[in-house]
């Protein structure tokens, strides 16, 4: 590389990304395109190939944490990497090139450099975490399709860009979130899943585990909730609400106790919080349905059918509150995250107004109305949370009629309530309506599938990219109460596999660059420019996705 391209492109650095600079003469591999975007890079001219020869040598403290990693090396390469063993340690040590993990305490959590150079590749993290993300970085930097299903052919596949990079989150919590109550995702799809937002650096999966149309996780003490809450009758045609038309087709499905931990490892292993959301007081038909003695009215309702906000809520009556906190027991003993998400969104208080069970407890309880009402009911679940060691996060409504004292509030409607919550000492997590509804439409509704069509709102690949998490109007200590963001996939109508994918990709990678970037890296038009690579890496792994028309006008 000459001289003059190295200090443009060092330059070029503090303002723009990757391919900005990624083009020297002579290169050759094309332009690095990594999503999200990394804090530093550089690149210089020349590949260094790594190969069968590669000496392997891992820092004490990274050796169990890393073994999915090497496994993954092994395997993709089909090469018998060893691990150096201390005794030829020695002699090995001049064996070039070399990838070598070393513990550097001064990198950020989660942070991690990593260079690649004649000598091979050196990655330093102070966590586990940060060794991973350099490794999912790694990935990003061999070509597209290198896979266990599809292993290298060769040596030469493991030929890799000269690069060094210093990279950490902008966010402590970068999240997906799946609605598995309106539709059922299966475990292979979850696994994906947590497979694609691994390598996108996220780090919570919010899996929304109850709904009125469906009771999605076994509780030994109440099997009633899968035997019959898991299960409808049938489910509304598409856009046949009213006149209601359904398709006449049981529906349903839940994960047993071992699927969960099943998922809860295979997350973990990726750097994955599962956060799990059983939702009361409201959207709580399904488990009604299995439990009426839980609710405020005589008649038990069925699994619905439809969508919507339904009055079938809980009753805030004591037998509710033991049914509640057996459940979330036997719930904390499957996610062992702190955070325990317990819903609490549109709840309508018509059967609490009409109830004389709910009333007398208002009285006793010296409530003024029902907004304080379902605050009391919040307050109690906290209480049983933190005595678990656990804490509780809730929807946005949470505020309405007193905050819990140690809630985390998800915010999906305004800004205001994140603003407020922050404004209170209470976390926050952003997940707006407005930028981070993966279930919206996010292009020409004559094109696109049926999607989520509320207040003209359409959510593009742009709308996404161009979210900014952190409220103008907050001072720093304000600000630090944000945590992270999230986007939410409801799935009302979103039926496959195929079809969910479809709608969170590639708009989780505009939400990964996001959450993970420094602000200052964020450029629409380079993010644009990475994406073919990016989407390339996503059909190498047959995850499918929506081609956005800024891809296809390159073409
Ligand atoms: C929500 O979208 N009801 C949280």
């Amino acid at each position: 590389m000459s001289v003059t391209h190295r200090a443009i492109c060092l330059l070029a650095l503090t303002a723009t990304i990757a391919t900005a600079c990624a083009q020297p003469k002579g290169l050759e591999r094309p332009p690095v395109s990594l999503v999200p975007a990394p804090t530093g890079f550089e690149q210089t001219d020349g590949t260094v190939t790594l190969t069968s020869e590669t000496r392997v040598d891992i820092e004490p403290q990274f050796l169990e944490g890393t073994q999915s990693q090497l496994e993954w090396l092994r395997e993709t390469t089909g090469l018998p990497w060893e691990l150096v063993d201390d005794s030829k340690a020695a002699a090995d040590r001049s064996r070039q090139p070399a990838l070598t993990i070393t513990a550097s305490p001064e990198v950020p959590i989660e942070g991690y450099r990593l260079e690649t150079s004649a000598a091979g590749v050196r990655i330093e993290a102070s966590s586990d975490a940060g060794v991973f993300y350099a490794f999912q970085t790694l990935r990003q930097l061999l070509p597209a399709g290198i896979d266990p299903a599809t292993p290298a052919r060769t040596d030469a596949d493991w030929q890799l860009p000269l690069v060094t990079i210093e990279d950490a989150p902008r966010f402590a919590y970068r999240g997906l979130h799946l609605d598995v109550g309106r539709h059922f995702f299966d475990v292979a799809f979850v696994k994906t899943m947590l497979d694609t937002m691994s390598s996108l650096k996220f780090n919570r999966f919010h899996w929304h585990l109850t709904e009125d149309q469906g009771w999605r996780v076994q509780i030994d003490a109440f099997p009633l909730l899968t035997e019959i809450g898991a299960w409808r009758n049938e489910t509304v045609l598409p856009g046949q609400l009213d006149p209601y038309r359904g398709d006449g087709k049981r529906y349903g499905g839940f994960y047993t106790k071992d699927e969960i931990r099943e998922v809860v490892a295979y997350a973990r292993e990726r750097h994955i919080e599962v956060i799990p959301e059983i939702e009361m007081p409201g959207h709580a038909t399904a488990a009604l349905a299995a439990y009426p003695e839980f609710g405020c009215t005589d008649q038990a309702p069925s699994v619905s059918t439809t969508w919507g906000v339904h009055d079938t809520i809980f009753c805030p009556k004591e037998a509710t509150f033991s049914f509640l906190t057996t459940v979330l027991d036997e719930v904390i003993e499957l996610f062992p995250s702190t955070l325990i998400h317990i819903g609490a969104d549109e709840v309508p208080k018509r059967q609490w107004k009409e109830s004389a069970e709910a009333q007398a407890v208002m009285r006793r309880e010296g409530l003024a109305d029902e907004d304080e009402l379902q605050s009391y009911f919040i307050r109690r679940i906290e209480q049983h949370l933190n005595k678990r060691g656990r804490r509780l996060i809730g929807w946005d409504e949470i505020l309405e009629g007193g905050l819990a004292p140690d809630a985390t509030v998800m915010s999906w409607r305004t800004p205001q309530s994140a603003i407020a919550a922050t404004k209170l000492g209470h976390d926050v997590i952003r997940t707006p309506n407005e930028y981070a509804y993966f279930d919206f439409y996010q292009g020409d509704h004559e094109q696109e599938p049926l999607a989520m069509d509320w207040a003209q709102r359409d959510i593009t690949l742009e709308t996404v990219y161009s979210f900014e998490p952190i409220p103008s109007d907050l001072n720093s200590a304000e600000a630090a109460h944000i945590l992270g963001a999230q986007a939410n996939l409801w799935t009302e109508y979103i039926a496959t596999p195929e079809h969910a994918e479809y709608m969170l990709y590639p708009r989780a990678l505009a939400l990964a660059e996001v959450v993970w970037s420094a602000a200052e890296r964020r450029d629409w038009d380079n993010f644009v420019s990475r994406l073919p690579e990016a989407l390339s890496r996503l059909e190498a792994s047959d995850v499918d996705f929506r081609w956005p028309s800024e891809v296809l006008g390159m073409k």
